[in-house]
């Protein structure tokens, strides 16, 4: 079975990351999304509410499990006996970064293979981050985020 792994902080979910996951659970038999909980980092929201916000997201795709992890993805990635790992580019700059965590992958354990697919042309600017900047000062990222992420963010910041 062609299995593979999506991972990401998803603080929260974009319209960018929903993109890769359709398109990704077209090309793979099993995708596994792994929702990184970080302690050295605070999240807006928390690894429960990440990962119930994509489990809600992606009840149609019936190829699809959520699961979150944490420490090293490439462990993440054995535990789940995959062998492709998935990630969207969007611009160059995110280039370096993506390079150097695929290398750095594929030294730790050669036999998984990271996988990029382009974003499409409208998220190429988009990120979890700009969502959130933009939402603390109440600008509308109804074109940005799934309806209902635009609602916990509401909820979350109290707007
Ligand atoms: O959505 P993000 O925040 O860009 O995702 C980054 C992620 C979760 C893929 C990356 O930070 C990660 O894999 N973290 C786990 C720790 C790890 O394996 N670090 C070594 C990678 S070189």
């Amino acid at each position: 079975m062609n299995k593979a792994v999506y991972p990401g902080s998803f603080d929260p979910t974009t319209n960018g990351h929903m993109d890769i996951i359709f398109r990704a659970s077209r090309i793979v038999d099993k995708l596994i999304v792994g929702v990184l909980q970080n302690p050295s980092k605070t999240p807006l929201f928390s690894i429960d509410e990440r990962v119930n916000h994509l489990k809600m997201l992606t009840q149609n795709i019936n190829n699809i499990e959520i699961i979150s992890f944490s420490g090293l993805l490439i462990d993440f990635v054995q535990s789940v006996n995959a062998k492709v790992v998935i990630r969207g580019l969007r611009a160059v700059t995110d280039f370096e970064y993506e390079f150097q965590m695929a290398l750095t992958n594929r030294i730790l354990v050669p036999e998984v293979e990271t996988l990029f697919i382009s974003t499409s042309t409208q998220f190429l600017f988009l990120s979890s981050s700009v969502v959130k900047e933009i939402a603390m000062f109440g600008g509308n990222v109804e074109a940005m985020v799934p309806a209902q992420i635009k609602e916990a963010l509401k909820d979350k910041l109290d707007i």
